[in-house]
C-alpha cells in the first residue's frame, strides 16, 4: 500500500527533461517581457551597480544583511588585491518579526543589532560616519543606488507600512534617532551582492543566484537593451553601460502556464498571505519544502495509510516544519531511517514505522529534488538569453549550502535541459559554484564601487 502512495506521489513530484526544456524556454520569453517598458510578471529591477568590480576597491566598510533567516552584520576589509576580509555577527530575526504590525520594531532591531556591533568593533568610537552597504532580500525598485521602494513582501513577511516606501529612508531614520555613525550608502539584493562579490574573485561568474528561504538571481544586461530604462538613465550614461539586474524571478509563472504545479502547491498558495504571487518561489525555495511535506504526509494520514490512530496535532499546525526537517531526514544514514524516527517524535509527537519512514524519505528525496530541477530553469533561463556557453554560477542560500544532494540535483537539472553527456558535474560547461560570503562582501564592494563614483563626482 504505501509502494502504491510512493508511487503516487512520484507523478505528483517528478519534472521530466521535456518539461524542464518548456519552462526554459517560457522564462526566457517572460525575462524579455520583465525588461520592456510595460513590464511582466518578472520585475527585472535595475540595480545600479553599473560596473564589473575591478578587485582594486579597497577600504573598511559595513554590510547588513537582512536575508531569509538571519540578520547578519559584517565589516568587510577590501584588499584593494581581490581578496577581503570578513567578521561578522548573526542575529536570529525573531519570528514575530517578520509580522510585527509596527515597522519601527523592524527597523530598530537592525540599528540596535548594528550599534552593538560597532561597540564591539570600535571600542574607541569612530571618527566620521561609517559608509554601510544594506543587502535587503525582497523586490525593492531603485532608481538609484541608495533607495530601495519595497514592492512587496516575500518569504513569509508581512508588516503593514513598509511596501511603497524607502527602506534606506527607514534604516537611516533609525540610525539618527539612535545617533548612531551610519551612512546608508547602498541597497543591493542578496542575488546581487553574490553576483558583485564573486566577480571580485572569479572572472568567470555570469549570474549570482540564491537558492535559500527564497529563489531568485542576477547578472548583467547592457542598459541599451532594458527597454524600461529609457529616459530613466542620466545623461552622461552611454547606452552600452552595464547595468545589474535583479530578476526577482521567484515570480515567474505567477499566471500558471507552465509551471507543473500540483494539489499541494495550489494549497499552500492559496493559504498564503500572497496568493497568485511567486509561483516559481513557493515550488523551489526552502520557506516551503518543509511545508509541501506536511501536507503530502497529511493527506496520507487523512488516507488512513500512516500514522494510524496517532495524535498528528502538531503535523496538522501549518509551517511547523522548517527545511532542515526533510534536510536532516535526507542526512539520515541508518537503512532504517532511525535519525528520522527520531525527528518525528521528538518534534512532532509522532512515532513512525519502517515503512512509514521509507515513505518520509522518499517523498524527501522527490521534493528536493523537484526544487532543485525546477530552480535550475532559472539559471538556463539567463544564459540562454544571455548567450552563455559556459561560466560559473555563484550561488548562496541554505538550501544550496546544507540541503544534502541539492547542489548535485541542480547541476543534473542543468544537464538535462542542455542534454550534456553525464559526466563529473564540475566538468560541465556551465557549473554553480559556492560564493563565499556572497551578499556580505558584494554589499562592502558595491558601497565602495559607490563612493569612488561620488568621489569622481559623477
Ligand atoms: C546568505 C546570504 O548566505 O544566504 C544572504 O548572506 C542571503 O544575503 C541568504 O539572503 C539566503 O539564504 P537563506 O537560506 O537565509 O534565505
Ligand atoms: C525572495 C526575494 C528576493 C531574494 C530571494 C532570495 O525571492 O524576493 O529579493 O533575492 O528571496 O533571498
Amino acid at each position: 500500500e504505501l509502494l502504491n502512495e510512493i508511487h503516487g506521489f512520484q507523478k505528483d513530484f517528478t519534472v521530466d527533461a521535456d518539461t524542464l526544456k518548456a519552462i526554459t524556454k517560457n522564462f526566457i520569453t517572460e525575462l524579455d517581457k520583465g525588461l520592456s517598458k510595460k513590464g511582466g510578471n518578472i520585475p527585472m529591477i535595475p540595480g545600479w551597480v553599473m560596473q564589473y568590480p575591478t578587485g582594486k576597491e579597497s577600504g573598511d566598510y559595513l554590510a547588513i544583511d537582512l536575508g531569509g533567516t538571519n540578520l547578519r552584520v559584517i565589516l568587510v576589509k577590501l584588499g584593494g588585491d581581490r581578496t577581503f576580509d570578513s567578521t561578522q555577527s548573526k542575529y536570529k530575526l525573531p519570528d514575530e518579526l517578520r509580522t510585527t504590525k509596527n515597522r519601527d520594531e523592524l527597523f530598530a532591531f537592525i540599528a540596535d543589532s548594528l550599534d552593538n556591533f560597532i561597540k564591539e568593533q570600535f571600542p574607541n568610537g569612530v571618527s566620521k560616519n561609517l559608509p554601510l552597504g544594506f543587502t535587503f532580500s525582497y523586490p525593492a525598485s531603485q532608481d538609484k543606488i541608495n533607495e530601495g521602494i519595497l514592492q512587496r513582501w516575500t518569504k513569509g513577511f508581512d508588516i503593514p507600512n513598509v511596501e511603497g516606501h524607502d527602506v534606506v529612508q527607514l534604516l537611516q531614520e533609525q540610525l539618527t534617532k539612535k545617533s548612531i555613525p551610519v551612512d546608508v550608502v547602498a541597497l543591493i539584493n542578496d542575488t546581487v551582492g553574490t553576483l558583485v562579490a564573486s566577480l571580485y574573485t572569479d572572472g568567470e561568474t555570469k549570474m549570482g543566484v540564491i537558492f535559500g528561504t527564497g529563489v531568485n538571481g542576477a547578472y548583467y544586461d547592457t542598459c541599451k537593451d532594458i527597454e524600461k530604462l529609457q529616459g530613466r538613465l542620466p545623461d552622461d550614461i552611454p547606452g552600452d553601460s552595464l547595468m545589474a539586474v535583479n530578476c526577482e524571478y521567484g515570480s515567474f509563472d505567477n499566471e500558471h502556464v507552465v509551471l507543473p504545479r500540483n494539489r499541494f502547491d495550489i494549497q499552500i498558495d492559496n493559504e498564503s498571505p500572497r496568493p497568485g504571487q511567486q509561483a516559481f518561489e513557493k515550488m523551489t525555495s526552502g520557506y516551503y519544502l518543509g511545508e509541501l511535506l506536511r501536507l503530502a504526509l497529511l493527506e496520507s494520514y487523512n488516507k488512513g495509510l500512516i500514522f494510524k490512530g496517532q495524535d498528528v496535532s502538531k503535523l496538522e499546525k501549518p509551517y511547523i516544519m522548517d527545511t532542515s526537517v526533510p534536510s536532516r531526514v535526507e542526512d539520515d544514514p541508518f537503512e532504517n531511517l532511525e535519525n528520522t524516527d527520531e525527528i518525528f517524535t521528538k518534534e512532532l509527537g509522532i512515532n513512525t514505522t519502517v515503512p512509514e519512514r521509507k515513505l518520509i524519505r522518499a517523498l524527501c528525496e522527490l521534493i528536493g529534488t523537484r526544487s532543485a530541477r525546477v530552480a535550475s530553469c532559472g539559471v538556463a533561463g539567463i544564459c540562454q538569453k544571455r548567450g552563455y556557453k559556459t561560466g560559473h554560477i555563484a550561488a548562496d542560500g541554505s538550501v544550496y549550502n546544507r540541503y544534502p544532494g541539492f547542489k548535485e540535483a541542480v547541476a543534473e537539472g542543468l544537464r538535462a535541459i542542455y542534454g550534456w553527456e553525464k559526466a563529473d558535474p564540475s566538468t560541465y560547461p556551465i557549473t554553480t559554484v559556492a560564493a563565499e560570503d556572497g551578499s556580505g562582501a558584494g554589499a562592502a564592494i558595491i558601497a565602495a564601487l559607490t563612493q569612488d563614483r561620488l568621489a569622481a563626482g559623477k
